[in-house]
């Protein structure tokens, strides 16, 4: 073959190729298909490489010839593929696009509202009523120490009194708070007399779980210390509250023990015709003033302890303490 027919032939290689390239590009449908054919097109084993081969039998002065059309036909190559790999991406992403519309004139189907959990509301019927006599919220820790859950409230270790409230203990110092009355020795600490704080809140014991028992359970303590405070301070506010909250349930004291009051009253509600116990309360033990610093010969206070579920299942007619605890809708939205 003459060097001219050689280098027509090798041009019209070059050119058939751009032009074929040029098509499969085009008809190239997805983008990882574009990389096999630039492989395919301008790879060391591809069509280029092919053509050029037969560089080696031109003549030296044809050969930049050539070499500058095959450097611009596979730089135009180069263009066209990411040209079209980016069409390609664009038409994905506007699919994507069109098929993730979103048609904002489809009806809604309502948001589900939830409500509060009775014993919230419940809770809250409590904190209402005390603020209302002109108390404020306190709040303590749910893991407490012996000291304040204890010994500070007149129950020192081998008291009878534990016994009453079994315990879940983290360690030898360390427990879930068996009551919120550790609460009035946490508030005394920090702020002195006068006082009138409630404190609502969470509360721990071992008992096996049935119908009036949980292992957890809420209760709200009450405390008021000032000077001449005495126990008619403590019924008229305990009266107020309960005729606030029961209506006109027939209430009673009735004397009992805590270690840390003296004396000491529980009071029952007449319900379904029978008494049921409703909270604890007394005279705070001078004792506990004392140890916290408070002069004993000048305050004087009372204290309360109530649990929230007994309240809550009288105001609701509740018959079981666990429907509070499992979650059953068709309980729950009754409230
Ligand atoms: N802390 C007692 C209990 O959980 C309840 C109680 C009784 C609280 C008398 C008081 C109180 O503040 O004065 O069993």
């Amino acid at each position: 073959m003459s060097e001219i027919e050689l280098l027509d032939q090798i041009e019209n290689q070059l050119k058939s190729l751009s032009d074929s390239a040029d098509q499969d590009i085009k008809n190239t449908k997805k983008e990882g298909d574009l990389e096999i054919l630039r492989v395919s097109l301008l790879g060391k084993k591809g069509k280029l490489s092919n053509i050029l081969k037969n560089m080696s039998k031109l003549e030296a002065k044809d050969r930049p010839k050539i070499g500058q059309k095959a450097n611009i036909l596979k730089t135009n190559l180069l263009e066209a593929i990411s040209d079209r790999k980016n069409q390609l991406l664009n038409y994905a992403l506007e699919l994507k696009i069109a098929n993730e519309k979103l048609d904002v004139t489809i009806p809604s189907t309502g948001t589900p509202k939830g409500n509060q959990h009775p014993l919230l509301s419940t809770q809250d019927e409590i904190i209402d009523i005390f603020c209302g006599l002109g108390y404020s919220v306190a709040n303590g820790p749910e893991i407490e120490s012996d000291f304040y859950n204890f010994e500070s409230l007149n129950i020192p270790k081998n008291h009878p009194a534990r016994d009453m409230q079994d315990t879940f203990y983290l360690n030898d110092n360390l427990l879930l708070r068996t009551h919120t009355s550790p609460v009035q020795i946490r508030y005394l600490k920090d702020n002195p007399p006068p006082t009138r704080i409630i404190s609502p809140g969470r509360v721990y014991r071992r008992d096996a779980v049935d119908a009036t028992h949980s292992p957890v359970f809420n209760q709200v303590e009450v405390l008021c210390i000032d000077e001449g405070i005495n126990f008619s301070h403590l019924r008229g506010t305990v009266l107020t509250f309960l005729k606030t909250f029961f209506g006109d349930l027939p209430i009673r004291f009735r004397a009992s023990y805590f270690p840390f009051t003296e004396p000491s009253a529980e009071v029952d509600v007449q319900w379904k015709g029978k008494w049921l116990e409703v909270m604890g309360c007394g005279m705070v033990d001078p004792m506990v003033l004392n140890r916290m610093g408070i002069d004993s010969e000048k305050w004087t206070g009372f204290a309360a302890g109530l649990g929230v579920e007994r309240f809550c299942m009288v105001r609701h007619q509740i018959d079981d303490i666990r429907r509070f605890y499992t979650n059953d809708l068709r309980f729950l939205k009754q409230f």
